[in-house]
């Protein structure tokens, strides 16, 4: 199941962590959009999150795509993209997202029909405290990624 947060959204906050790690880059965009969890069943606890953002000019920005490390690869995220591109199309016409260069989401964004854009040079060295390491990797430039919302 699939659900849009009303209220506070801090109860997310271990999930939003997840595919953020630092609390102060969380907080710039925690209260913005539109936060959308999954769960396993009405009432149970989420298990995966996903937070969108209107850009402007008909561009949806995920900001936070997080799924609890005991159900990855089980076909979440997935579903919680396909869920916010059927949700959102018609009022934009890009969903586009920015993450590390790392080889644990930008093939995961590739399988789910994003096409690689523009890169951020040395985002991850200016706007983090310490150094950002994934599948023994340290994140150095962000890597734009989107596709067609129709
Ligand atoms: C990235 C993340 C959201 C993916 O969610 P998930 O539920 O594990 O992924 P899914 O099971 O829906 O995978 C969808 C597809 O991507 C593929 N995929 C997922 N991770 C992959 C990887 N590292 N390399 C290659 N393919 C990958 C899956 O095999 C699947 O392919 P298929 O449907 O064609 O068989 C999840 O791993 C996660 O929360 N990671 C930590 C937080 C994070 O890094 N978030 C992104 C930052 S914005």
């Amino acid at each position: 199941m699939i659900e849009r947060v009303e209220g506070d959204r801090r109860r997310f906050m271990p999930l939003l962590l997840l595919a953020d790690e630092q609390p102060e880059m969380v907080e710039r965009y925690l209260n913005r959009g539109d936060l959308w969890i999954c769960t396993q069943d009405a009432g149970a606890s989420a298990i995966g999150e996903c937070l969108v953002t209107d850009e402007g000019a008909g561009v949806l920005e995920i900001k936070s795509l997080a799924v609890d490390p005991v159900y990855q690869g089980k076909g979440y995220g997935r579903a919680l993209i396909e869920h916010v591109t059927r949700y959102y199309a018609g009022r934009f016409h890009t969903l586009q997202v920015g993450t590390g260069d790392s080889p644990l989401t930008v093939p995961f964004y590739e399988r789910c029909g994003f096409t690689r854009g523009t890169v951020v040079p040395n985002f991850f060295l200016e706007h983090y405290d310490h150094p950002i390491i994934e599948a023994g990797v340290q994140l150095v430039d962000m890597v734009y990624l989107s596709r067609p919302l129709r």
